[in-house]
């Protein structure tokens, strides 16, 4: 793991070790094991930031599930719908599933608390929230995630997926703004 790590203007310190992610997501993919067995859930990957956690969750798998990707589109609604975000790229029929919506960090919980009700406006059977990152002391919306690898204190992060203006996600451990 680097010493530190130049994107930009910006420094970014070490924070969590790949290891360290690697055994959260690993019990993470096994509740998810014992709580879906026979419920072949369908996860849905919310891009760009969640691709690297999604593809560690889904191979700790050993359960029949599916997984597709959506992105979100974010827009301002009339005054009675507020903040609406709809996905792009979404297929399947969601009525009478089990969704798993795998993000890579709930910040102020905005973007998932107004993409939620698209979800269940398709009437899955259950919806539930698997991140890999969530900062309690930032959330402002109502949301709460079923599964969480790790909860950080409210400063940037990057790497293991999360960039900064489009860098970093490729590095294998997760750096903390200086
Ligand atoms: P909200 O506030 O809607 O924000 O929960 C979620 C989105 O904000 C971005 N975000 C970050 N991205 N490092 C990042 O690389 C961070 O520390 C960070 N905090 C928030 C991210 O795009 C996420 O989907
Ligand atoms: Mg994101």
């Amino acid at each position: 793991m680097a010493d530190s790590v130049s994107i930009y203007d910006k420094t970014f310190v070490p924070f969590i070790k790949k290891d360290a992610i690697a055994s959260r997501v690993k019990e993470i993919a096994s509740a998810i094991n014992t709580a879906y067995k026979d419920k072949n859930p369908l996860f849905l990957g919310i891009l760009n930031g969640s691709f690297i956690f999604a593809a560690d969750l889904f191979r700790g798998l050993s359960i029949d599930a599916e997984i597709s990707f959506i992105k979100l589109a974010s827009y301002k609604g009339t005054s009675t719908t507020g903040h609406v975000v709809t996905a792009i790229g979404l297929e399947e029929s969601l009525k009478g599933r089990h969704i798993i919506i795998i993000e890579d960090i709930i910040d102020t919980g905005k973007t998932l608390s107004a993409f939620l009700p698209e979800i269940y406006n398709r009437q899955p059977a259950s919806v539930a929230i698997a991140v890999f990152l969530t900062k309690p002391g930032a959330l402002k919306y109502d949301v709460k995630a079923d599964y969480t690898a790790f909860e950080i204190e409210d400063k940037f992060v990057v790497g293991y997926g999360l960039d900064y203006d489009g860098y970093g996600r490729n590095l294998p451990d997760l750096y903390q703004l200086a």
